[in-house]
């Protein structure tokens, strides 16, 4: 399907998708899909759980756009590498744009399997997308207030736990060492993971509102006696898809297709 076709719908609300959560997408029914290698512009990622592709769905409707994998820093790339799709997403009309990732909890009462609403992030990546320019851009308010509270209602009405915390985007591509974790909980951080907050730095440039979520698929080192593996993270990552797509069906007035069931 060709980039036209998604630019003419117009959508207005793009996702990306985090490790695990690439399930979120077979709860529509796919209108059209576009493999990033046909864009030239947005490096393929090499991490397993993602699949490198937008897919546009229609959701009661309303056109959606679904970046199902996303590229890292740690892969080798650079911020504006990393960056790119999300360029991309606002030339093809995007204003709202989720952001969902896995991450550590660092809080001992946070739980792997819940969800936390990324109220402000810390990005020790050491780098920026917007080197170069544009420069000095405010980021007082980096993930909107006004998609945080309708979130919180989404998930009273849904009796969804969702926890809220400011998120620390590290480059990785290691997990912590405990006292890692220990400095990260000291600079006021309540999850850790590898992504997310070059993405949301770009699209507050771009003028996008942001809402960020990450799902919690384990806890950092050191809390519990645990042995950290990707394939653990992204087993738990896919068992909360149900919930987060649950959430955003409600925020976004979402229309599921027929088969898909949704649990608490
Ligand atoms: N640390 C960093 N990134 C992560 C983690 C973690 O514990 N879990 C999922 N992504």
């Amino acid at each position: 399907m060709s980039i036209q076709h998604i630019q003419s719908t117009q959508p207005r609300l793009g996702i990306v998708l985090g490790s695990g959560m690439g399930s979120f997408v077979e709860s529509f029914d796919i209108e059209a899909e576009l493999p990033y290698g046909e864009l030239g512009e947005i490096p393929a990622s090499t991490v397993p759980g993602h699949a490198g592709r937008f897919v546009l769905v229609r959701a009661n409707g309303i056109p959606l756009l679904i970046a199902q994998g996303r590229c890292h820093l740690y892969e080798g790339l650079t911020a504006a590498e990393v960056t790119a799709q999300v360029r991309v997403m606002h030339r093809l009309g995007v204003q709202i744009l989720v952001l969902t990732n896995a991450a550590g909890a660092m809080r001992a009462d946070f739980n792997p399997g819940e969800l936390m609403l990324i109220s402000d992030h810390l990005n020790l990546t050491g780098t920026s997308p917007l080197l170069g320019g544009p420069h000095f851009h405010d980021m007082g308010e980096v993930y909107s207030q006004r998609l945080c509270g309708l979130m919180r209602q989404a998930a009273l009405a849904a009796k969804i736990p969702l926890h809220e915390g400011v998120y620390a985007g590290l480059l990785g591509p290691q997990y912590e060492t405990p006292a890692e974790v220990r400095m990260l909980r000291t600079l006021g951080a309540d999850a850790v993971g590898m992504s997310t907050v070059l993405e949301a730095i770009q699209a507050r440039a771009l003028g996008m509102e942001v809402l960020g979520i990450s799902t919690l698929t384990n806890w950092a080192t050191g809390l519990k006696n645990e042995i950290l593996c990707h394939h653990d993270v992204m087993a738990v990552g896919k068992q909360s898809a149900a919930k987060l797509s649950g959430l955003l069906r409600l925020v976004f007035g979402l229309n599921l297709n027929s088969e898909t069931e949704l649990e608490g």
